[in-house]
């Protein structure tokens, strides 16, 4: 004989119901469930269930998934591909927002209803054995059932005798089913085929799909939509042109803004070249033909075209020069100086920095300290 699974007895009332269920209970016989055709108030209480430990769960994955958003979102725009976007600073918090809602829902929900099929309800466990009663159709229409369930173990004897007792009219004793494990190798098996035959099938229509409708290439749309190429002309604006000048103030990518600003601005601009052979080897180059004729050199003003000149060149080696912020020499070049003409067209921005470089080298060259000779 089978092992009993579980014994059913059966109530006329849910009234009966519930007076039977501490009567029952107080034998300790085993898991105590009920089956009625409608849902009874008290019930959790007369049973004594525990509280369902989903909440819980879906506020700590709903916490999870807030901050997991919050860090991707803090990674890809503050540290890892930092754009301004909008004049934002790329830590902007309240930007994240969205998102964080949208993953905040879809961790919860997600461990909601996996959590209650998979875990909870023990999916994929199909069919609970109770329906298999007898006494289901009945349960389902007007009658209420009270099953002593095996937990593990199960006397059946005892159980029918205290349903009796209780006031049960029926009882059905029902034997634990046979229950084959889910994941046989056969199954594994099926499952494999099925996927692979699926992946061949649509590959093939794919492979077809293609080749018999070539003309027809993906989101074609987006590709052939009416557009303006540059130095194209155009009758839509009324200059005549396609191509639209920068908003004012527009910066390069890359590039600084300082050829355009003050002194005083330029002078806070840091070097932005490290200090390595290359750059001074760049900036030598540059200063050795750009300035070099005027202020030497080594930069003391004596230049070989300053005797025909005019004007005195400056001599870097001034302490006033080499008090000068790194800013501030670069805005001259750039700038110019009464009688120094400006340099922006003759040299770019790395090259103007290099020779920043290069004339600190050449006043640290004529004035060593005790640390530079070590
Ligand atoms: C055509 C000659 C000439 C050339 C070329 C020239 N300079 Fe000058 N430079 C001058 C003269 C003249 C002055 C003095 C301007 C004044 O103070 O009136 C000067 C002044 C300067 C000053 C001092 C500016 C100040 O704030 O007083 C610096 C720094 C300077 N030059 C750097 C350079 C550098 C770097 C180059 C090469 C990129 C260069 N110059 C090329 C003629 C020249």
């Amino acid at each position: 004989m089978s092992k009993a699974f579980a014994v059913l007895g059966l109530f006329d009332s849910a009234d009966a119901l519930m007076k039977a269920i501490p009567k029952v209970k107080a034998r300790k016989l085993g898991r105590l469930e009920t089956y009625t055709p409608y849902p009874i108030h008290g019930m959790d209480d007369a049973l004594e269930l525990r509280r369902s430990p989903l909440g819980g769960m879906v506020l700590v994955m709903g916490v999870i998934g807030a901050l997991t958003a919050l860090g991707f979102q803090y990674w890809i725009s503050a540290i890892d591909y930092p754009i301004v976007t909008g004049g934002k600073a790329p830590w902007s918090w309240e930007a994240f927002i969205p998102i964080m809602f949208e993953v905040t829902v879809l961790f919860a929900t997600f461990t909601a209803g996996l959590g209650m099929l998979l875990l909870l309800n023990k999916l994929p466990f199909f069919g609970h054995p109770v329906l298999s009663a007898k006494a289901m159709r009945a349960i389902t229409r007007d009658r209420f059932a009270l099953a002593v369930e095996a937990d593990p173990e199960l006397d059946a004897e005892a159980a029918k005798a205290a349903l009796k007792d209780a006031g049960a009219q029926d009882i059905e004793v029902l034997d634990t089913p046979e229950q084959t494990p889910f994941l046989t190798s056969d199954f594994i098996l099926r499952t494999l085929g099925g996927i692979f035959v699926a992946c061949l099938v649509s590959g093939f229509v794919m492979f077809w799909a293609i080749k018999l409708f070539p003309v027809l290439p993906p989101m074609s749309h987006m590709q052939d939509q009416p557009r303006l190429s540059a130095q194209q002309a155009s009758t839509f604006f009324k200059d005549g042109r396609g191509m639209r000048m920068p908003v004012t103030g527009t910066v390069a990518r890359g590039y600084l803004p300082s050829a355009t600003g003050t002194q005083e601005e330029a002078t806070a601009l840091p070097n932005p070249l490290p200090r390595t052979p290359e750059v001074f080897a760049q900036g030598k180059a540059a200063f050795t033909n750009r300035c070099a004729v005027c202020h030497g050199a080594i930069g003391n003003g004596m230049g070989s075209l300053t005797a025909a000149y005019g004007a005195k060149p400056a001599n870097l080696q001034a302490q006033q020069f080499r008090d000068y912020a790194d800013g501030k020499l670069y805005w001259v070049i750039v700038n110019g100086k009464n009688a120094m003409p400006g340099h922006a067209a003759d040299l770019d921005e790395n090259q103007r920095w290099a020779v920043v470089h290069y004339v600190r080298a050449l006043q640290r060259a004529q004035n060593a300290k005790d640390e530079d000779l070590r």
